[in-house]
């Protein structure tokens, strides 16, 4: 069944402020790839606000549920010689291909680190967490410092969190940006 969490305010908020921090670099890129890209809202939105120029996003899971969601929700750019493309994977058993930047705004539901070990030095970056407690967290930061020690890059062009807040419980999603 359909995860709704992808839809909430949270997910969304998230999503759009990592769009928008990335526009703001001007950035360009031939090939990004998304892991653990759960449905492909952040393809969805990458693309279609247009800002962030990019010729090809590939969007890798290991739930196999999410290939077909993905495409159907990005089939304007699927149809388009696959502007957008969902793939199965657990990216810790390596990804291929070369893209020039990759994202993962589910760092914290990662197994292990060997996705990030494996990306090659000089590649460009974006990762989120949060200091969510959850039972399907692996990896929990409790500051945006801890976040950032996670994940050892050559140069950080952004660091930030963002806080939200509701009626019963709160969270702060973290974000970094720059090159491994
Ligand atoms: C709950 S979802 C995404 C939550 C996240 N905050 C976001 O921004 O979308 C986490 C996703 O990571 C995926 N995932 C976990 N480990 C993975 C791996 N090794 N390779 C690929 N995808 C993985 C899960 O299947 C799931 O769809």
């Amino acid at each position: 069944m359909l995860d709704k969490d992808a839809f909430s305010n949270g997910q969304i908020d998230s999503k759009l402020w990592l769009c928008q921090e990335l526009e703001a670099l001007g950035w360009t890129s031939e090939l990004t790839h998304i892991y653990g890209g759960w449905y492909g809202v952040l393809g969805f939105l990458l693309l279609s606000r247009e800002r962030f120029k990019v010729d090809r996003i590939e969007s890798f899971d290991v739930d196999p549920l999410c290939e077909a969601i993905a495409d159907m929700l990005n089939e304007n750019w699927v149809i388009k010689e696959w502007q957008f493309k969902a793939f199965t994977l657990d990216c810790n058993q390596g990804v291929r291909g070369t893209p020039d930047l990759i994202i993962n705004t589910s760092t914290e539901h990662f197994e292990s680190l060997e996705w990030f070990d494996r990306i090659p030095k000089g590649t460009r970056v974006i990762l989120q967490g949060n200091n969510m407690p959850h039972d399907d967290h692996v990896i929990h930061s409790s500051t945006l410092q801890e976040f950032v020690a996670h994940y050892p890059l050559s140069n950080v062009i952004y660091q930030g969190e963002l806080l939200f807040v509701y009626p019963e419980w709160k969270f702060t999603r973290y974000m970094i940006i720059g090159v491994k």
